[in-house]
């Protein structure tokens, strides 16, 4: 089944509560919360106080994407500020067997990221810790950017070795090119600007999901 998850890096800022419920209304299941440090990506963002807030104001996962280094520091108070996954960087730590773990011991759903510049090879050891393999088609650090093709053909691989994990698939993906990226194998799509940016956030949630199914 296909999950959209919205971006809340792509909204209004100052109304993040109301943002998350029109989302919610409109049919996403999960809520993407991008976390980044100005160090493991150039750009920043939220924090853990975020999670905190936005937690008893909705019922959607709460997907949270940690673009910083050294995430190990920060994966308890993440955890416990109300995260449903946390998902984090293979290239962010020297220890992502620990790290991954430490996700599952606080009680988390485990994701697991890599760059358009990362092969698979890089998660093969460690790929059965996650319950959620995110595939980056964009460069991480800022919302509607272009989408790169080139990283079909690892979503395309990651299915192949994990029938029954969830892929989740981050960067430019829209009613263009959903169906692409289903097509490949990738069933939790991240959508920023496709969702945030259109007035009718129900309508640009029911017709990704259209598009999804059909192309
Ligand atoms: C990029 C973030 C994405 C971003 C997606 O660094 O991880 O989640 O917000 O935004 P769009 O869908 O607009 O590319
Ligand atoms: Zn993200």
């Amino acid at each position: 089944m296909i999950k959209i998850s919205p971006s809340i890096l792509a909204c209004d800022m100052a109304d993040l509560k109301n943002q998350a419920k029109l989302v919610e209304d409109g049919g996403a299941e999960y809520l993407h919360v991008d976390v980044m440090d100005g160090h493991f990506v150039p750009n920043l963002s939220f924090g853990i106080g975020t999670v905190a807030s936005l937690r008893p104001h909705t019922g959607m996962v709460l997907d949270v994407h940690l673009m910083i280094e050294n995430p190990e520091k920060y994966i308890a108070d993440f955890a416990k500020a109300g995260s449903d996954i946390i998902t984090i960087h293979v290239e962010a730590t020297n220890h992502i067997h620990r790290a991954l773990q430490q996700i599952r011991d606080n009680g988390c759903k485990v994701g697991l990221a890599i760059n358009p510049g990362t092969p698979v090879s890089m998660i093969r050891e460690v790929g059965h810790l996650a319950d959620m393999i995110l595939v980056m088609s964009v460069n991480p650090g800022f919302t509607a950017q272009k989408f790169i093709p080139d990283v079909l053909g690892k979503v395309r691989e990651i299915r192949a070795m994990y029938p029954d994990k969830d892929i989740q698939i981050d960067g430019g993906i829209g009613a263009g090119n959903i169906y692409e990226v289903t097509e490949a194998g990738a069933n939790v799509i991240v959508a920023g600007a496709a969702v945030f940016y259109e007035e009718d956030k129900a309508a640009a949630i029911q017709n990704l999901k259209d598009k999804a199914y059909k192309g």
